[in-house]
């Protein structure tokens, strides 16, 4: 497709591609500036128009609404699918990684276990919660994780994450295990068969490598084995106590919501391939509608699944003439974010994708990033959105960050000097903000008060507007409320 036909027109003149778009998209302001029912609405209903493919994570109920109106005004309800609470659509996201071509990596399912665990607790802002400044505990975590699906693996089990959780929270952690493993596997004594058929009664994760050990037939499974049995019998074991003790505490309160009610329902049992990110991607628009602000963390945790997933199926689907461009819409991205976007938005437009993320506010971003280096991880994620919408904020952060991104240039100013002998005037050129701070704070924010109308000032590196400069005022309107 042509990629430099317009999206959005901003003037006569004046247009944004759907290239611009690939270089992914920031819309900020405070709240009620207009975000959501100004650009994010045209931007949806230009995408929706087009056809594009189309993924929105969703914070607020209202959205959802919104998306229903602009997919029915654009004829696109036909494409419509929306996964949710009571819906019919399910995704077992494990037997979907596992089973799809080229899929079921253990390290890409440990990546995304990590990354899901440093979510949690984000909707109460716990910045301490998945133990997420212990680097001892990120690589210990990370090894149980790895060795414990490929124990699942070679025992001949579903990977499921309840069975992942049970490997390293039953290990046994007492005396010389792997001596004991040793003997009894090694030996043909009906005594010590017997003694391991209740040892693997009493520990899962010996069960497992009883079955992983039975199982491990060519070279390369048996030195696989071996490792993954003194890890379990060994090394876990002698791991320090509170790092030992700290993973287990996590993995149990990242397992446990997804043992019963809705994230069970809904991520662990059948999958419907409707929703597949390779069936999106024909053209298709999909709501995940776990509402953030009504389900707190199990919204995150359905929504962050199927974000990390799409993000992967992106970056492997293959591009050519008849591919549509897939377009993620990130409202209240603060609850979305993560590390992994670091990694994916600079190779997204090569994929054809766009990410619109949208946010009130840059310590937003600061506040919940999780993980090592939040502040370095939100600044690599700020500067690969090239394309950016500010509205009215009373950030002073957010504004003078703004400011700064438009950046400064030589400007005439004339001063009059009063001295001494009389007055006189005179023109200098200084460096000046092209658009100072406080003028953020004074963008109109729609609805009535404002005759439906909200600025915004929009930037793109690299671009260059009809008025000669990198950026440029726009008003978008907001559909008028209907007379009774
Ligand atoms: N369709 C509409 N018609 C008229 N006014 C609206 C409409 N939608 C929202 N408003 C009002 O316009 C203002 C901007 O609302 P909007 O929801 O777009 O802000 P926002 O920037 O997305 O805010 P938030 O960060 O809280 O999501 C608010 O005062 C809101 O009450
Ligand atoms: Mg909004």
């Amino acid at each position: 497709m042509n990629l430099d036909k317009a999206l959005l027109w901003l003037s006569r003149k004046d247009m944004l591609s759907v290239r611009d778009f690939l270089r992914q998209v920031l819309v900020t302001g405070g709240s009620g500036s207009g975000k959501s029912s100004g650009v994010v609405q045209t931007i949806a209903r230009a995408c929706l128009k087009q056809g594009f493919a189309i993924v929105v994570f969703v914070a607020k109920l209202s959205e959802v609404t919104a998306w229903k109106e602009y997919a029915r005004a654009t004829g696109r309800l036909d494409d419509l699918i929306i996964m949710e609470p009571g819906g019919r659509y399910k995704f077992n996201f494990l037997d979907y990684e596992m089973n799809r071509p080229g899929g079921g990596e253990s390290e890409n399912i440990v990546t995304m276990f990590l990354i899901l665990m440093k979510m949690g607790g984000r909707v109460e802002r716990s910045q301490h919660s998945g133990g997420s400044h212990d680097p001892f505990w990120e690589q210990a975590m990370r090894e149980a994780l790895k060795y414990a699906i490929e124990l699942l693996k070679l025992a001949h089990q579903p990977v499921t994450l309840s069975d992942i959780s049970r490997i390293i929270c039953e290990a046994p952690t007492e005396g010389k295990q792997l001596e004991r493993f040793n003997n009894l596997v090694g030996s043909e004594d009906s005594e010590a068969y017997k003694e391991l058929d209740e040892w693997s009664k009493e520990y899962f994760t010996v069960n497992c490598l009883a079955w992983a050990s039975y199982n491990a037939k060519t070279r390369s499974e048996e030195r696989d084995f071996e490792v993954i049995k003194s890890y379990f019998l060994k090394d876990f074991a002698t791991l320090a106590p509170n790092t030992r003790t700290g993973v287990i505490a996590q993995l149990n309160a990242f397992a446990s919501p997804f043992k019963t009610g809705m994230l069970a329902e809904y991520f662990t049992e059948e999958t419907s391939p409707e929703i597949f990110p390779e069936e999106i991607f024909k053209g298709k628009i999909l709501i995940i509608n776990f509402a953030i602000k009504k389900l707190l963390q199990v919204g995150i945790y359905a929504q962050s699944i199927y974000k990390y997933l799409l993000e992967q199926a992106i970056e492997r689907r293959p591009i050519d003439d008849n591919s549509k461009p897939v377009f993620l819409f990130i409202d209240e991205a603060q609850y979305f974010l993560n590390g992994q976007d670091a990694f994916f938005l600079p190779t997204a437009r090569d994929h054809l994708a766009s990410t619109i993320v949208v946010t009130q506010n840059l310590n937003n971003l600061y506040a919940t990033m999780s993980g090592a280096n939040p502040r370095d991880q939100v600044n690599s994620i700020l500067g690969n959105l090239n394309l950016k919408f500010f509205h009215a904020n009373d950030c002073p952060d957010t504004n003078a960050w703004a400011a700064n991104v438009i950046g400064q240039t030589f400007q005439e100013k004339d001063s009059f000097n009063f001295n001494g002998g009389g007055a006189g005037g005179s023109f200098s050129q200084q460096v000046h903000y092209q658009v100072l701070p406080q003028e953020f704070t004074m963008l109109r924010t729609g609805s009535a008060v404002n005759n439906f109308k909200i600025d915004a000032i929009i930037s793109c590196s690299g671009k260059k507007f009809s008025n000669g400069k990198n950026y440029m005022r726009v008003v978008f309107e907001q559909p008028k409320p209907e007379k009774k």
